[in-house]
């Protein structure tokens, strides 16, 4: 098969990534760390170091945080709603035209295969802008006829929450740095934002693009840098008014402890142990490659994996042997290689985790079916794994490994209760799956899932038109859709006595 991108921007892109650290994007402007550091940028697929990135601290946080409310107060206040909506489109644009960059930065910093970059990485960004850009022209408030004696006209306006902080994670870092500045943009806000250290070289990219695009200077800030220094700082800064996060359970718990000083708002997409069940009369030829692709996409470091199957005994073995057989034909490589349909994991760190959860499950007593090891040789890849034989109660059924690892469960013809109350027995609720040709049964059992969200016979992955976030433990708030955007809004209510 062809590389679908041309090799020479691939070894362009190598060479611009050796030559030097990249900046931060501060006020407008490219600049290196306040303290003069950087720090390794590995490729996943290797497990060498391809780059460097500057290691913001403290220091370039506030720096970026007074930037960011300059430009809440001066420039940014004084655009009018349809100039932030083209200003949106045309980053979209950018985007778009420098699609392969990205899509190469992408995969090399993530490890994801390229088209899976491309599709959800840029067409994702891109999308995410577009939507946003509508909503610019249509956040409003309401009019209110009050019940108090008089006469009166009320109304509440809806106003951007001020300087937000986004702290964004290393499965999607280019869709996830940009589906939290579209829509904060669209409401007036302005961003410091923070990618991971595992990825930072595409939001770093992002930079370039939204001062091609023409933003005032600080609108937009991007500060690389470690989670427990750059990203603790945006949470203690008492000149951030939203700290808006996607990434791990734990650390969303310490954003909720660490920000309190001004009582920040706070907003959190966290982790899952999303369910997916079928039942005896699912249409198989497409469940079978859902559940698969559902746990072994990006080698299941999705929020919203289906990490739980749930099978009716009827089509067990038959759905079992599906997945296995999918497991065992997946094309592991490195995402620049044409064929690879799972790349590898993000850093040593992840693989320890990961193959320590396959460790633990099989000590509980259950079976490795396919897969469970290391790949060796260089990188970071482990192999499409499904453990049978699973039970509630053990590690690898209750917490998040965030690997392709795939716990497999059985159901008979019990209640509809009992199985809502399977797929509910979790911490967890961001996400559910349930393949059915019976109505009644799939919407008896959307009603009763504890979860952010439910697709029934198949699912398109994130829309920006979808809310999405999480129950329980899987989050605070929505991302996406009207209640998306509204996220970035405080509401004032005006009251006129006439
Ligand atoms: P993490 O939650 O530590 O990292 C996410 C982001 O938070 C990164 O930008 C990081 O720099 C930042 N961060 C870390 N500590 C911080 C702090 N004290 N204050 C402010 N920001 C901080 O995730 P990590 O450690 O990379 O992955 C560990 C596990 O977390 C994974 O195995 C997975 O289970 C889960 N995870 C879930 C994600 C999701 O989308 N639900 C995404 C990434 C990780
Ligand atoms: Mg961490």
């Amino acid at each position: 098969m062809n590389a679908p991108f041309a090799a020479t921007a691939l070894e362009q892109l190598r060479a611009e990534y050796a030559s030097a650290p990249t900046d931060l994007f501060i006020d407008g402007k490219f600049v290196p760390a306040a303290s003069g550091k950087s720090f390794e940028v590995e490729d996943p697929a290797t497990g060498q170091v391809f780059a460097h990135a500057a290691a913001g601290d403290a220091a370039d946080i506030d720096a970026a945080v007074k930037a960011a409310r300059r430009a809440l107060e001066g420039a940014w206040a004084k655009t009018n709603p349809a100039q932030r909506a083209r200003l949106l489109t045309r980053l979209a644009d950018l985007i778009e035209r420098d699609g392969e960059r990205i899509a190469l930065t992408e995969s090399l910093d993530n490890g994801m295969p390229f088209m899976m970059a491309k599709f959800a990485g840029v067409f994702g960004a891109s999308e995410q802008l577009r939507y946003n850009a509508g909503w610019a022209t249509k956040i409003a408030g309401e009019t209110i006829e009050p019940s108090s004696p008089g006469e009166w006209h009320c109304f509440t306006l809806r106003e951007p929450v001020g300087v937000v902080g986004a702290i964004v994670p290393w499965n999607f870092p280019f869709v996830m740095a940009v589906a939290k500045i579209a829509p904060a943009l669209a409401a007036g806000c302005t961003v410091v934002l923070k990618p991971a250290e595992q990825t930072p070289l595409s939001a770093a990219y992002l930079g370039k693009l939204i001062a091609e695009a023409g933003f005032p200077e600080g609108v937009v800030n991007i500060v690389t840098g470690m989670g427990e220094t750059a990203g603790a700082a945006i949470v203690d800064h008492m000149g951030v008014d939203k700290v808006s996060f996607t990434g791990s359970t734990s650390v969303g718990k310490l954003i909720v402890k660490n920000s309190t000083g001004n009582l920040k708002r706070v907003s959190l997409e966290l982790g899952g142990k999303s369910p997916v069940m079928i039942f005896a009369d699912a249409d198989l030829a497409k469940a079978i490659p859902a559940a698969a692709m559902g746990i072994f996409g990006n080698a299941g470091q999705v929020c919203a994996a289906g990490s739980r199957l749930f099978v009716h005994e009827k089509v067990y073995d038959q759905v079992v042997e599906g997945v296995q057989g999918m497991a065992k034909a997946l094309k592991v490589g490195p995402g620049l290689s044409p064929d690879t349909q799972m790349g590898p994991l993000v850093s040593a760190e992840q693989l320890t985790r990961v193959l320590g959860y396959v460790e633990s499950g099989a000590g509980e007593g259950a079976t490795v079916s396919v897969g469970g090891s290391r790949i060796e040789g260089e990188g970071y890849f482990v192999q499409p794994t499904v453990l049978t034989g699973t039970a509630a109660g053990m590690k690898v059924v209750e917490e998040e490994i965030f690997g392709p690892v795939l716990s497999v469960m059985k159901f008979g013809d019990e209640e509809i209760d009992v199985i809502a109350a399977r797929a509910n027995a979790t911490e967890y609720g961001l996400s559910s799956r349930i393949w059915t040709r019976d109505i009644s049964t799939a919407l008896k059992l959307a009603k009763r899932l504890k979860a952010g969200g439910v697709m029934i016979n198949g699912g398109a992955g994130v829309d920006p038109a979808m809310p999405l976030g999480g129950y329980k433990q899987s989050g605070w708030g929505r991302e996406n859709g009207k209640a998306g955007v509204e996220a970035y809004t405080e509401i004032k209510s005006v009251t006129v006595a006439l």
